[in-house]
């Protein structure tokens, strides 16, 4: 039996701009996880359960582009095994023998936490390593990015990413394999200078980030010279950001997502909701608030001193949020 389990991520700064070439800033959050355990059964197949989505299925009777088949069948179709010794087993499987992947998550879904990323990578992992043949990051990065392009049109790969390495990633989307990035195929991490605090709120709207990107393409689409410039500001803020973050002066930090969350809204990827939750975490005291992910619904996130981080998370609760998290960004990475 194998177990693999990825975590969350929010983005700090940057995300839409990180589309079109712009760095991002973002972080594990490992309070949530994806886990998938994959273990041998006697029945032929391979069995998919996934108590959360109340699936219970044979891989072959799931549609292929479905989010968990899509996967699997990656996993399956770049592992250099022998053929398949029978059409009911698959490459890599014993003659006559099956396994069971079960697969759990707290990652809220469509809420820009990276919930379909971590369950990608959580099962890429679990199944490469029971069919004996682990990847290495850079190839289950890769596998979860081709994933997450079935599924969201143009990703930037950012979410992959962070999620596969767990670590703060400073992002620039690289061509033609997202996946390979700084030199020697490295990821760009960057240095917590200081710890700080942030509550993630939760609108409770599952948004679509497909869409928000492809709404963000059209209006580029209209008139580049301006979204250009747009996206110009947004990669200065990040630029920004990841020098107070490393310095550790984090006070600098609150104005730069107050900024970046005023383009995001030029953007028109806020909502209603979002503001709101904006708006109440800063009368509560944040020191800056800004959406995270795609937006339209999903989350924000709130820079706050320690001692107002319940405050501020309470006062969500009371304006709307469905849940809030606070977590604590820390030099190594990851976020308590
Ligand atoms: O909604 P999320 O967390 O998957 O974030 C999307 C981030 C975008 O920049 C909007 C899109 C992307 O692919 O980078």
């Amino acid at each position: 039996m194998t177990t693999s389990s990825a975590p969350g991520k929010i983005i700090l700064f940057g995300e839409h701009a990180v589309v079109y070439g712009r760095p991002a800033l973002a972080v594990p959050v490992t309070q949530v996880q994806a886990t998938a355990t994959v273990s041998a059964t006697s029945r032929t197949g391979i069995w998919i359960e996934a108590p959360d989505i109340g699936l219970a299925s044979e891989l072959s009777r799931l549609v292929p582009d479905h989010p968990l088949a899509a996967v699997i069948n990656r996993v399956f179709s770049v592992l250099p095994s022998p053929p398949s010794p029978s059409r009911s087993t698959p490459a890599g499987l014993p003659k006559g023998e099956g396994c069971t992947i079960t697969i759990t998550s707290t990652i809220p879904v469509a809420s820009g936490l990276g919930s379909g990323a971590a369950v990608s990578v959580a099962i890429i992992r679990a199944l490469s390593a029971f069919l004996g043949q682990p990847l290495p990051d850079e190839r289950v990065s890769d596998l979860a990015y081709e994933v997450e392009k079935l599924h969201h049109g143009t990703p930037s790969g950012i979410d992959n990413t962070v999620v596969t390495y767990a670590k703060p990633v400073y992002f620039v989307k690289t061509f033609p394999s997202p996946s390979r990035r700084g030199i020697g195929g490295e990821v760009e991490t960057f240095r917590v200078g200081a710890p700080f605090t942030i509550v993630i709120g939760d609108t409770g709207l599952s948004a679509s980030t497909k869409e928000s990107v492809s709404d963000v393409r059209t209006l580029w689409e209209a008139d580049q010279p301006r979204w250009e410039k747009v996206f110009n500001e947004v990669g200065d803020i990040v630029q920004k950001a990841r020098r107070a973050i490393e310095t550790g002066n984090i006070p600098a930090l609150g104005p730069l997502m107050d900024e970046n969350h005023k383009l995001l809204q030029e953007m028109t990827v806020s909502c209603a909701e979002l503001d709101q939750l904006v708006e109440t975490a800063r009368r509560s005291g944040a020191l800056g608030v800004k959406l995270s992910g795609g937006g339209r619904g999903g989350n924000m996130i709130a820079l706050v001193r320690p001692d107002k981080a319940e405050p501020v998370a309470v006062a969500l609760m009371s304006a709307g949020a469905k849940r809030t998290l606070i977590t604590t960004v820390k030099q190594t990475s990851e976020v308590a």
